[in-house]
């Protein structure tokens, strides 16, 4: 199985991304050597995904933590790190992973011991250990999602919840790759996600280069082709979990969820644990970023608005439980009652 690898560290010194804003188009690499840099790189959705904002979240608080502990000072690295975790924390709101991620580094910042230079190792063990456990997480998802996708089944998904997302072989994507390994004939239909189209750009991307069949709809056909009784499920991610259930998830989702239940299409939900918040009751106590109106207002250089019309541009919407039929997680095939299962445990 082959899918493409997001981010890496530089093993000189920084973080190496690939810049989903410019795919298909350009597989162009940009190299990250600040902060600042790899705050701009999640605002901009050059990495993005709620999995991989979290590991690019943690990755850049090591990155701080390197280049603080050159000082040899561990009180002046701790602030950095802290520093780092604030100017990161504030770019994306809705993905709870990036705020997870985050505080696992903190943590480690204050608790390890040794020097600055002992510290900035721990902080970076851990943003790579964030990682790893990401990978596994995505290939357990797509062992528990295998029975969701048999020979000949074709699964609509919505926005890009794939390898391009994530630190593994992705979360809603990664049944269909674990089927796709198994020699069974699938397919995606991938809506083509607007504004930022990660359906039509990412997700048939990632796909197809893997080898595996993918049809893009614009995002108003989805209710039309569930209608017509050849979609096996929905398969989608996720940006945060409430305790009750609801999914935050791309614009969108929640249209196709509730066209699905309309046909009779299961709708699934794959996602790690880490995009779980068992302290965000509901669906209404999710922030919801809203992006810049220029999103709506332009597309490939052209005006696509009308320049005094108003914009509202929230970038994701909330899927209420009740059209879940099922969370796909690390931990297997969940109903929502059986979602505390997933809550950490008080020490
Ligand atoms: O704005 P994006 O592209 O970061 O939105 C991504 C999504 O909505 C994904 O579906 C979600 O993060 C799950 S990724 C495994």
């Amino acid at each position: 199985m082959t899918w493409p690898t997001p981010i890496d560290w530089i093993p000189a010194g920084g973080i190496r991304i690939l810049d989903q804003t410019v795919l298909p188009d350009e597989e162009h690499y940009c190299d990250l050597h600040s902060v600042e840099a790899v705050a701009e790189a999640i605002r901009s959705l050059r990495v993005r995904g709620a999995p991989l904002i979290g590991i690019a979240g943690a990755m850049g608080v090591a990155l701080a933590a390197q280049l603080a502990a050159a000082a040899n000072e561990k009180k002046t690295m701790v602030k950095a790190v802290d520093d780092a975790r604030d100017v990161l924390g504030r770019t994306r709101p809705t993905a709870v992973n990036l705020r997870w991620a985050l505080d696992r580094v903190g943590h480690i910042a204050h608790a390890a011991p040794g020097d600055a230079h002992a510290v900035a190792e721990a902080v970076r063990a851990e943003a790579q250990l964030i990682w790893d456990e990401d990978r596994q997480m995505c290939r357990r998802i797509g062992e528990a999602g295998l029975p969701l996708v048999p020979d000949g089944a074709t699964v609509l998904t919505h926005c890009n919840a794939g390898a391009l997302a994530t630190g593994g072989m992705g979360t809603a994507l990664a049944p269909i790759y674990a089927a796709h390994a198994a020699g069974r004939r699938v397919s995606v239909v991938a809506d083509e996600t607007r504004p930022l189209l990660q359906g039509s750009r990412l997700t048939a991307w990632e796909l197809t280069a893997a080898g595996i069949p993918c049809t893009v709809i614009v995002d108003g056909m989805a209710a039309s082709r569930l209608r017509r009784g050849d979609i096996a499920c929905v398969l989608v991610g996720a940006d945060r979990i409430a305790a009750n259930g609801d999914v935050a998830n791309k614009i969108g989702t929640y249209a196709v969820a509730l066209a699905a239940r309309t046909h009779g299409v299961p709708t699934y939900v794959a996602a790690p644990r880490s995009t779980f918040d068992f302290a965000c009751p509901d669906g209404a106590a999710i922030p919801i970023e809203e992006r810049s109106a220029d999103e709506l207002r332009c597309f490939a250089g052209r005006t696509t608005a009308a320049p005094s019309a108003a914009v509202w541009n929230p970038a994701f919407d909330v899927t209420p439980a009740e059209l879940i039929t099922g969370y796909l997680t690390d931990a297997g095939l969940l109903t929502r009652s059986r979602l505390s299962e997933l809550a950490p445990q008080a020490h």
